[in-house]
């Protein structure tokens, strides 16, 4: 297969039969299917099932029962699906016009890059489809931002936040990328270098439907951007480090009131392991929660976790001091850096980690509306 054109679709039943329709036209010529990840609550995947049957190019669709990672997500379970050597990602709205699909394969091949941004900032490109100015205006700043974050990695691009792009599947790893939000091209690009070329896309109106981006996806940008820069540890340690002081605050307060410092300091570490669990969840983990264990599970590892380190750590301190020359608080704070990054670890690769996200696939591949056209679309049992 030389080109699969994935599309992440969230109720957008009315566009399929046309989107399909000039994709195909498009790409006549060259060995290409058309993959929809569909996470609709409406009719979308009965639309693309029926759209399949009535043409030759194969259609595949992959709905998601849980739509982890939203937008990027999809677009990342897509890329997993893909064949093709080449990958085009665009919208299921018709903003992204299928007739820029030939010149982002031809530029892809033509040249030595790993990925084809089609962007609405170089000539010939233009963004008057994004409805209304502030939104053009918001969107011109995000993207000033995020270039100056990353000069290096986006210095090929002038629209990292692009939803039109190509990538040459065997360069760009997808392990490694944490997909939230609607900025799934950021994230690859930001994560590994690669070999970046552009060709202008016109960004249309949208043909039916409503968008789905708001607030929610300005904020989860920022979380994102925050998460490429720093890394979810820096966060962590913060969040660590109040902990920390809380701890001691406790510890103090609480001996005001006449409790021994024993009881005060298993009273502190329960309390700033809530503390700490409470604002992991919020402000860390935030986008894994969907693809990892339930709540309780989760607390009940981080709680038995952290308390066990926490009683080793103090009974290392003990032996050490009792057995060197080394002051108290050096030791606790080597031991503290320790444990922070052994809580980090298994924060990250135990309590959150992402099970295999729930899809269904259906595979729907033939033209012409035939007997076995419905017998391939049975949907796989989960
Ligand atoms: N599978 C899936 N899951 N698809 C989704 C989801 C989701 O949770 N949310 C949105 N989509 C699909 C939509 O159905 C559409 O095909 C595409 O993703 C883009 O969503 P829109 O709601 O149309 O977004 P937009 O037009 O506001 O944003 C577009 O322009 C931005 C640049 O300004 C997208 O192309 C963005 O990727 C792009 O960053
Ligand atoms: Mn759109």
């Amino acid at each position: 297969m030389e080109l699969s054109v994935v599309i992440p679709t969230f109720n957008e039943a009315p566009n399929v039969a046309e989107l399909v329709t000039r994709i195909e036209k498009a790409v006549a010529g060259t060995d290409a299917e058309i993959l929809f990840v569909d996470d609709s609550t409406d009719d979308t995947p009965d639309v693309v099932t029926q759209v399949a049957t009535e043409h030759e190019i194969p259609v595949r669709l992959l709905h998601r029962d849980v739509a982890v990672g939203g937008l990027s997500g999809a677009v990342i379970a897509g890329l997993r699906q893909a064949t093709g050597e080449w990958a085009v990602v665009m919208d299921g709205d018709l903003q992204h016009r299928p007739e820029t699909i030939p010149s982002v394969l031809a530029q892809g091949r033509a040249t030595e890059a790993d990925v084809v941004v089609a962007s609405r900032h170089v000539d010939g490109g233009s963004s008057d489809g994004l409805s209304g100015g502030i939104r053009r205006a918001v969107s011109q700043l995000s993207i000033k931002v995020t270039k100056a974050l990353f000069p290096s990695r986006l210095h090929g691009t002038t629209d990292p936040m692009s939803g039109f792009f190509g990538v040459r599947r065997d360069s760009v790893k997808l392990d490694g990328l944490h997909p939230r939000g609607f900025k799934i091209l950021l994230e690859i690009l930001a994560r590994q270098p690669l070999e970046i070329r552009e060709v202008p896309l016109v960004f249309d109106a949208r043909l039916a439907g409503t968008s789905k981006a708001d607030m929610k996806q300005g904020i989860a940008l920022g979380r994102q951007l925050f998460d490429l820069k720093f890394g979810r540890i820096s966060g962590f340690a913060a969040i660590g480090a109040l902990g920390a002081v809380a701890n001691l605050v406790i510890l103090w307060g609480l001996q005001q009131f006449g409790v021994g410092y024993l009881a005060a300091a298993c009273i502190a570490a329960v309390v700033t392991i809530i503390g700490n669990f409470l604002l992991q969840e919020r402000f860390i983990f935030n986008d894994l929660k969907a693809g990892a264990r339930g709540v309780w599970k989760r607390w009940w590892h981080t709680f038995a976790f952290n308390g066990t380190e926490s009683a080793i750590r103090t009974f290392a301190l003990w032996v050490i001091v009792e057995n060197t020359n080394l002051h108290s608080v050096l030791v606790q704070a080597g031991l503290i850096v320790i444990g922070f990054s052994l809580r980090f670890l298994y924060q990250s690769r135990v309590v959150y980690k992402q099970h295999e996200p729930v899809v269904t696939i259906d595979d729907i591949v033939e033209g012409e509306p035939t007997e076995t056209a419905p017998a391939a679309t049975t949907p796989a049992a989960v």
